[in-house]
């Protein structure tokens, strides 16, 4: 059973979509989220949308890591060291950049954890980095409307945090302390602890829809609707037939 993560519902609504072009779905409602219990790509899966933030993000998680054997994220991010919007990034390593527990104990380090970075499920990681070269050679007419070249697909360190990021003080911040970082979202470091206590295998890929900079907001809102929906939806899609 794999579980499927968006955050935001236009992405998970693309996955659904997809899912119910091959069968009805069951959705079941676990403690005021909503799970959608069907077949996608000839796999059985879940489908669930955390909303934003770690907390949303780890109480669906949660949810999820009791029903699923496997755990995937998709959704956008803003790009931080070389990732443009249309690039796709994979996560091998997720942190909170904003988890800060000093003197107690070192920068971004989680107590229980006994670390900052959380690895992400190595096979099922290249599997995901596989969809992703494969979504970024395909060309791409949403990516064109907005006037965007084609992206590349990218592996590194994703951060999260409960900050939208928009500004470029608050992003080259984040790059001064965290240099490798490829990319900053709301949730995924929360949902990759969540599966490590679990022990549910997990990865994320996250198209980037904006620079983290002053353009962000104007930039995420067009990006959702007209290229994160289809990149999420073939993201998944392409993880589902690699996994075959
Ligand atoms: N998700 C997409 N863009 C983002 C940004 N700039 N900051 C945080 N999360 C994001």
């Amino acid at each position: 059973m794999i579980g499927i993560v968006a955050a935001m519902e236009q992405e998970l609504a693309a996955i659904v979509a997809a899912a119910q072009a091959e069968g009805p779905l069951t959705t079941q409602t676990l403690a005021g989220q909503q799970f959608h219990h069907g077949t996608l790509g000839g796999h059985q899966v879940i489908l669930a949308r955390s909303g934003v933030g770690k907390v949303a993000a780890a109480a669906t998680s949660a949810l999820l890591a009791t029903m699923a054997d496997t755990m995937v994220m998709v959704g956008t991010a803003g790009g931080l060291g070389p990732s443009a919007p249309g690039d796709v990034v994979v996560a091998t390593e997720l942190l909170q950049h904003d988890f800060d527990a000093r003197p107690l104990w070192p920068q971004w380090v989680l107590p229980g954890v006994g670390e900052s970075r959380i690895p992400t499920d190595p096979a099922l990681t290249e599997l995901l980095g596989a969809a992703a070269e494969t979504v970024c050679a395909e060309h791409r007419p949403d990516l064109a409307t907005l006037g965007l070249p084609a992206g590349q697909a990218r592996r590194g360190l994703v951060i999260s945090g409960d900050r939208f990021i928009g500004s470029l003080a608050a992003s080259d911040a984040l790059e001064s302390g965290l240099p490798d970082a490829l990319a900053v979202e709301m949730e995924g470091a929360a949902v990759a602890q969540v599966c490590r206590t679990a022990g549910v295998p997990f990865a994320l890929a996250r198209t980037v829809s904006d620079r983290a900079d002053h353009d962000a907001a104007v930039d995420f809102s067009a990006f959702l609707d007209q290229v994160a929906a289809p990149y999420a939806r073939d993201l998944v899609l392409a993880l589902l037939r690699h996994l075959d």
